[in-house]
Formats: C-alpha cells, structure tokens, sequence
C-alpha cells in the first residue's frame, strides 16, 4: 500500500497537509460558495451544471457527489495537475518551504532564502526595466517601436515590459547597490560572467524586456528582443532554481480566470501574439517559450481547460509546429482546433491589419477542427490539377477520415473532397470503408471498448442513492464516520467488532484506522487519508466522511450499528440453512430437513 509514497517522509507529508488548506487549495481552480458546514461549487473532474461538488473545511476533505471523487489537499492537487503522490507533495512542499531530504529525517525549513533573493531580484529588475523603457532617454528608441507596433501604455504596463540598456552594467550596479550576491544573481540568470574573468557583465542588454510569471504572478525569467534586427531575435533567460521552460506558459497568471471561465485555451507562438491578442479581447491566450510544446504543458492545461484553439503562425514553420502539437494535446484528452492565418500573417500581424472583430469571429471563432486542418495541411504538399497529385493527396488524406469514429462526419469529409477534386463520393467512400475496415481488423479492442467503459463508469445508482443501501452497509458507514473523528470510537469499535466488517473496503479502513490511532495520531481525516495511498479507499472515506453523524459519538449508537453489521453473517448463515433444507426436502431427506428447521429456529432466536 505503500508504493506510491515514495521514500517521502510523514512529517513532510503532514507538514505539507498542515501548510496547504483545502479551501485554498480547491479556490484556485473552482469557485466555492459557502453553504453552512459546506462550500460548494462546480465539479472540476466532470462536467455539471449544478453544484454537487463539496469542501469541508472542518475535516480538510473536498469530495464529489456526481462523480465520486474525494480526497485530502493532496488528492485534489494529483488529480487536478495529474501528479503522482510524490509529486504532488514536492510541488506543494516547495510551495510552502517545506524542505523533502532524499533520505530519511524530515526537517521543516525556513523558507528557502536564495528562492526568494532570486525572486526578489527578477521582481526588482522587471521594475527597474520597465522604469528605464518608460522614463528614461535609454529607453526612448525602444519605446518608439513598441508605439510603431501598436503597443499602448496600458499594455505597456499591464505586460510590464521594459528595456535593458545596451551598456555591460546596468543591472549589475542596482543589484550591487541592492546587497545581493552577484555569484548568485549570475546562477539565477539576470548576468553573465566576462570569459576568463571574476566580472559580472548584465545577461541582457539592448533588448526589450518580456517578464515571464509564473502561474501564481510572480516573475521567473525574461524573454529580451532584440531592437531592431539581430541574432538571436530572443534571448530567454536560461533553466534556473525557479524557471523550468517545459512547465511555463507565458501570460498564463493574466489568463487563468478567463480560462476557467470559457474551459478554453488559445495557444500563441509569439509573446507579441499573446500580448495583441489580450488587447483585441482574447484573454485566456497563453503562449509557450518558444515553439516547443510538452506534454507537460499538454497536461497543465488539460486541468484548466477542455479545449485548445491553436493559433500560430500562418507561415509554413508555424502550420508544420501545429501540426506537431496536435497529437500532444489530444493525447491529454483536450479538443483541439486551429487557426488557419491566411497570407503567412502571424497573429499580432492579423490583429493590425484586420482588426481584431474580424480576428475573433475568424481566427477564435472560425478555427478548424483537426481533421479539416490535416486536410488543408497536407494539400500544399501536392498538385490538385494532376491525375497523380489527386491521387497522391487521397492516399495520404483517406485513412485521417477512415479513423473518424462518427460516420456522418466521415460523409461530411469525403464529400467535400469528392467536390474538391472532382471525384465521385461514391468511390472516395469504397475506398474509404475499405481502409476502415483494415484499421479495425488491426484493432481488435477498438473504440467500442472505451465506450462500455465510459458507460460503465457513470453508471448512475453507485453514487446516487446511498439511501438504499442495506442496513449493515449504512452501519458500517456510520461506525466508520463516528471512528474517523474520534479515537475512543476507534477504540470502543475495535474490541466489539474487529475486523468483522462485511464489506471488504470498509474492513481494510478499519485495520488502517486502529493502527493509525495506535501510532498516537489524533483525528485528522485529511491526514490519515495520506497514509492509505490507494484510490478507492480514499474515495470511500471521503465519501463516509460527508455523512450526518452526531457530533459526539455515544455507546448507544455504536452499538445498533454494530449490531446491524452483525446480524449480516448470521443472516447468511440462516439463508445457507434454508437452502439446504429445501435441497434436502426435495431430495426426500425430510429427516434432515426438520433437524436443519430447528437449527434455523435458533439461530433465528439469536
Ligand atoms: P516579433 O517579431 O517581435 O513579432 O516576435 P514573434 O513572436 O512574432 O517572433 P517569431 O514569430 O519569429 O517567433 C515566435 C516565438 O518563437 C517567439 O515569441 C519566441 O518565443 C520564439 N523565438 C523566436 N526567435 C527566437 C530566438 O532567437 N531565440 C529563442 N530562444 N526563441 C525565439
Ligand atoms: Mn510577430
């Protein structure tokens, strides 16, 4: 039960449960109401219109009605961010300076001062560039152009561009005059070191200044552009304690709310694309450092959002990248459409040209799905009006549309291309059919699968009606529920029933609550979860959790519940007896049938 732990020590994982509460935890993804005990609010794991989806404050638990899934601040953060166990509590550990030795000993550190120098450092810097860019006459040319491009001093100040000098000690001299250590400061990337020298030159010089945030607004790394032509056009401040490029998503702290909101992500290329976007109304535009998506962006946005529009570039560089990143996405489980930018324009070129209604309802609203985006992609490679260029294209296109698993929209497909290139539709859908056919002789567990699956997952009764649950299953509930909160309950239950659960689930939570108690620990639902490390059991104290129990247990109640469960063995055993009476009443053993009648008579006296 242990194997997702890790060799995490519990202090760590306690501490981290201690610094990390759940409503602040669930807040930064789901918008909770209050509702007496309860805060209530829209599922993130599947989607509702009304609100079965709860956080306890009381017991650290968040736990879903529609769904079922349930769990402790930890639980929430795996879930929502997809990490494992250790992962999870890493993250939220680093989060709150919590120190995670590799080996064994946990110590609880004060926060980490050269984190938070850097921090300081890149917050102070971005200030003082964008000071320089705005007051000064060093940021007078860089100025000019970002006003030639379009960007306003609103924009200006709420991107918090700047300018670094083109001079070698800029940054060096205000952060010298600041105290900090140079050593340092070159290891978290605002300088570099002279080749064959102790001298600390500024990283950055003569660019303007894109602040990188992190998803919580605090500024990690820049992005500096040259002025003018040059090489390299973008120079990023390099991998550093706070800056991890495959994680990062340039804009993303500005656009979370609008994500959310929409359950959309408009994907950029460019940090001018993202920034001209906001400015013509998209703002849960993100762009990643860079052309290359990870999966782990994939992932991060897959706990945002349901789906990612991409617009990059219309240039071949940018269409080819698209294309790249569309098996990423889906790979996630997010819908995916693109932006077909016409004339080679990238976005912020569209915005200026075309202004930005006409960038919304064509390029936001009017992106493509994936397949008619294949489909347009991979015609620029052949010639339309030659027999061998039609018949080429067809060969590369007809298995994307084979592979389509609704028909109707195989039929929308073929006939366009049949219109398109002059063909009939009816051979286009033989061949067609034919292609599909192999593909599912490959494939013999296909889709189907994943749907009975699906269906069966949200099958409806599990969750719905617990009120109909049998009584020893509701007592069983109950013992637990009254046991989570409170030691001697445990204990009261412990020596009266054992392990004597009927329901497997529950026998296992019980032999993991005695022994959590017997290790001295007080009630902490959140905190013993954390010690089960198994999905299901989790889900279920959860969800035992959010019963009605009074609010101090008493030996009475204890007791009809423990005599409910009971009563289950021997009402099975009485059942077995009776039908072993029936069996020997028709096979004429009626001897043996009364003796078993009187045995059943007592045990039904019992
Ligand atoms: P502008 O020319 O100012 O409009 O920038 P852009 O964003 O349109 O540039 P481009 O389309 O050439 O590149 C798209 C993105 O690729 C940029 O925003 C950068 O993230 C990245 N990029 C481009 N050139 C470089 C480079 O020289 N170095 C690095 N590290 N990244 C680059
Ligand atoms: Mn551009």
């Amino acid at each position: 039960m242990n194997a997702g732990q890790g060799n995490i020590p519990e202090k760590v994982i306690d501490a981290v449960l201690e610094q990390h509460d759940i409503v602040d935890t669930v807040s930064r993804y789901v918008h909770l109401t209050k509702q007496g005990k309860y805060m209530k609010g829209l599922c993130p794991f599947h989607s509702e219109k009304t609100p079965s989806f709860t956080v306890t404050p009381d017991r650290q638990i968040f736990y879903c009605y529609g769904c079922g899934k349930g769990g402790n601040a930890i639980k929430f953060r795996m879930e929502i961010e997809g990490l494992s166990f250790p992962e999870a509590v890493k993250v939220m550990a680093e989060e709150s300076h919590i120190a995670v030795p590799e080996g064994q000993g946990a110590v609880v550190n004060p926060p980490n001062p050269e984190r938070e120098r850097l921090l300081q450092a890149y917050e102070w810097t971005a200030k003082f560039y964008h000071f320089l860019l705005k007051n000064t006459e060093h940021g007078k040319a860089a100025m000019d152009y970002l006003r030639s491009r379009g960007f306003n001093d609103k924009v200006i100040d709420q991107f918090q561009i700047g300018f670094a000098p083109d001079r070698w000690d800029t940054l060096v001299q205000f952060l010298t005059k600041r105290s900090f250590d140079l050593h340092e400061m070159e290891k978290g990337g605002l300088l570099t070191k002279r080749q064959d020298s102790e001298d600390f030159l500024d990283r950055f010089r003569g660019r303007i200044m894109f602040p990188i945030h992190d998803r919580n607004g605090k500024i990690i790394a820049f992005a500096g552009r040259i002025l003018g032509d040059g090489q390299p056009k973008y120079l990023n401040s390099p991998e550093s304690k706070l800056f991890n490029k495959s994680r990062i998503l340039y804009n993303l702290h500005q656009a979370k709310p609008s994500i959310r909101k929409l359950r959309q992500i408009v994907l950029f290329e460019g940090y001018g694309d993202v920034i001209s976007a906001w400015e013509a109304g998209v703002q849960n535009g993100v762009a990643t450092m860079g052309t290359s998506l990870t999966e782990s962006h994939a992932a991060l946005m897959k706990t945002m959002a349901d789906e990612v529009v991409i617009c990059y570039d219309g240039d071949r560089a940018g269409q080819a990248a698209a294309m790249k990143s569309i098996p990423l996405l889906e790979g996630v489980g997010l819908s995916v459409r693109i932006s077909v930018l016409i004339e080679g324009l990238d976005p912020d070129e569209f915005i200026r040209k075309y202004g930005a209604d006409r960038f919304n309802r064509q390029m936001i609203d009017g992106a493509v799905s994936t397949t008619k985006f294949k489909l347009i992609y991979l015609k620029k490679n052949h010639i339309l009006l030659e027999e061998e260029g039609k018949i080429a294209y067809t060969k590369e296109v007809l298995p994307i549309i084979a592979a389509l698993p609704s028909s109707t929209e195989r039929e929308v497909y073929l006939k366009e291309l049949a219109s398109e290139l002059q063909l009939s539709f009816e051979s286009l859908k033989q061949d067609c059919n034919e292609i599909r056919q192999s593909m599912q002789k490959n494939m013999p567990d296909g889709d189907n699968n994943d749907k009975r699956w699906n269906n069966g997952r949200h099958k409806k009764g599990q969750v719905a009606a617990p009120t109909l649950l049998p009584a020893y299953h509701t007592g069983e509930r109950r013992l637990l529920a009254m046991m989570l909160q409170d030691a001697e309950a445990a204990s009261y239950v412990e020596k009266r029933l054992g392990d004597a659960f009927n329901i497997d689930d529950h026998a296992a939570i019980a032999a993991y609550l005695y022994a959590y108690y017997a290790q001295g620990k007080p009630p902490d639902i959140s905190r013993f979860m954390s010690s089960l490390h198994d999905d299901r059991l989790e889900k279920t104290v959860s969800s035992i959790s959010m019963m009605d129990t009074p609010p101090e247990w008493n030996v009475q109640e204890l007791d009809d519940c423990i005599r409910e469960v009971q009563k289950v063995p021997q009402k099975r055993q009485i059942d077995k007896k009776k039908e072993e009476m029936i069996n020997a009443e028709r096979s004429g053993d009626f001897l043996r049938a009364a003796q078993i009648a009187s045995e059943i008579i007592a045990l039904e006296r019992q």
